[in-house]
């Protein structure tokens, strides 16, 4: 399965090439002159590019330079009447991976494909291998290059290059650590330490000691001074997992390194000034968590500085291909295979399939077919289909409270939940609830008369 982009000026070469490579399971966009290709090449990403060489508007030889200015690694492959074949060659010179010769049939042109697709995932295998080698700790790639994606991506390094506390919010599974390794990568920071907390798996007497350190002799069991992951990480990065599970006496000294950047160490009077980026993570709606009292408004203001959200897999089915061909890779690599072939069968039921485990869950399905599959490196629809859990109707929980209310409460406090999080936004929040503006309107206006406390804060926006 690949992206394959061709360019001939012939419709006839054009369709059939495009018919016998769709047919393989490839994906396959057809243009029919070298400006349009370079636009594509432009937008997205290719895993190969077939070309003519003589084409009226843009010879097969510009294209080919333009192709290597914007995909470098993408392999170009040539088509050529007998005349050409010289150009070819010296085409070939330039960059070209390979040529055919026309007429072809289609067992050529299918072969040709293969090989060059194989040639040029082994030439990307070895070159991440080795740079996997320079660097053991080299950032995970944050695959998926859907708009959802690139949106976050965009994020990513615009924040990469500030200090700005990063709130990442997603489902569980969804890349949030990814991310936040991501976002230290795009920083200057780079160098430095990248350290993680995971705030639900300690009591609070220990997350606290493991944030800020400890004096020795500061309490009992305190039989060394022991530094904190504020101090650790300083001049670098320290990701807060699962903030919202922090208790809140913890939420009060948190708020004072983020506001300051001083903290003491459990047990000494001495402020200590460090320079750490925070990123956090969480996978509840810190909003509400605010509203029932459980999270701090104030940190809540100060993480949210830069909220990035991840969207659940089932969002962007688009990124399943690159993310199965991704976590396939890596497994074979572990097991000293190679990983062939994802039968466009299997890949489209991963791509219907609603993902409540998200990126986590699809990569340990990936990771079990590459084990279980009787032929290896194949990824056969059969084999996948029964650990596709049928998917459950989304949040039953919540929908059980509400279950037994008046519809109006229900309507009124789903409204006012959504306008929250559009920030009182009135055009925002009727788009998502799929309601005019003017009926939002009016029925916040008699809210409003009915002395709806909630929407005080939100009126100072809204108006
Ligand atoms: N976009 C991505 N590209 C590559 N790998 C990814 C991507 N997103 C997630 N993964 C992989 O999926 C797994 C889960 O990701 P991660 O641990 O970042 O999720 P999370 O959102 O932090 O989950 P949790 O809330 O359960 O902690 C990891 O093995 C990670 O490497
Ligand atoms: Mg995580």
């Amino acid at each position: 399965m690949a992206r394959i982009l061709i360019c001939d000026d012939q419709e006839m070469m054009r369709d059939s090439l495009a018919a016998i490579l769709a047919r393989e399971g490839h994906e396959v966009v057809a243009t029919g002159d070298g400006p349009a290709a370079v636009s594509r090449l432009s937008t997205g990403r290719f895993d190969l590019l077939i070309t003519d060489l003589k084409m009226p508007r843009m010879t097969g030889l510009e294209l080919l330079s333009e192709a290597k200015r914007l995909r470098a690694d993408m392999p170009v492959v040539l088509m050529t009447a007998f005349a050409t074949v010289q150009t070819a060659v010296e085409a070939m010179k330039l960059g070209a991976y390979d040529y055919i010769q026309k007429p072809f049939d289609g067992e050529e042109i299918k072969l040709l494909v293969d090989r060059t697709l194989e040639h040029n995932r082994l030439i990307r295998e070895n070159a991440t291998l080795r740079s996997m080698a320079e660097a053991s700790l080299a950032p995970r790639p944050l695959v998926g290059d859907g708009d959802l994606m690139r949106e976050v991506k965009r994020k990513i390094d615009l924040v990469g290059r500030s200090t700005a506390t990063v709130l990442i919010r997603g489902e569980s599974g969804t890349g949030k650590e990814v991310v936040a390794r991501a976002i230290h990568a795009a920083s200057d920071r780079r160098d430095k330490p990248f350290l993680a907390v995971n705030c639900a798996a300690l009591s609070e007497n220990l997350l606290e000691s493991e944030l800020f350190g400890h004096e020795k002799g500061a309490f009992t069991g305190a039989d060394k001074l022991r530094r904190g992951r504020f101090e650790l990480a300083d001049g670098g990065t320290l990701l807060l997992d699962e903030i919202s599970e922090i208790a809140p006496a913890l939420q009060a000294k948190l708020l004072r390194v983020l506001q300051e950047s001083m903290f003491e160490r459990v047990g000494s009077s001495v402020s200590q000034q460090i320079d750490v980026r925070v990123v956090a993570t969480t996978n509840r709606d810190l909003e509400t968590e605010v509203e029932n009292g459980k999270f701090r408004q104030d940190l809540f203001y100060r993480l949210n500085v830069v909220p990035i959200d991840l969207p659940p897999l089932r969002h962007r089915p688009e990124d399943i291909g690159d993310l199965c061909r991704h976590f396939l890779s890596l497994a074979a690599r572990r097991c000293g295979q190679a990983y062939r072939h994802i039968e466009p069968e299997a890949l489209r039921l991963l791509t219907r399939y609603a993902w409540p485990g998200n990126v986590r869950e699809l990569q340990n399905i990936v990771e079990r077919a590459m084990v279980l599959e009787t032929e290896p490196g194949l990824v056969r629809a059969s084999t996948i289909e029964p650990w596709l859990k049928p998917a459950k109707a989304p949040s039953t929980a919540a929908v059980d409270n509400l279950a037994g209310k008046p519809l109006a409460d229900i309507e009124k406090q789903v409204i006012l939940t959504t306008l929250r999080r559009f920030q009182g936004h009135r055009v925002k929040t009727a788009g998502a609830l799929g309601i005019g503006v003017r009926t939002l309107g009016m029925k916040i206006k008699k809210w409003k008369e009915e002395g709806e406390e909630s929407l005080v804060g939100v009126e100072a926006e809204v108006d």
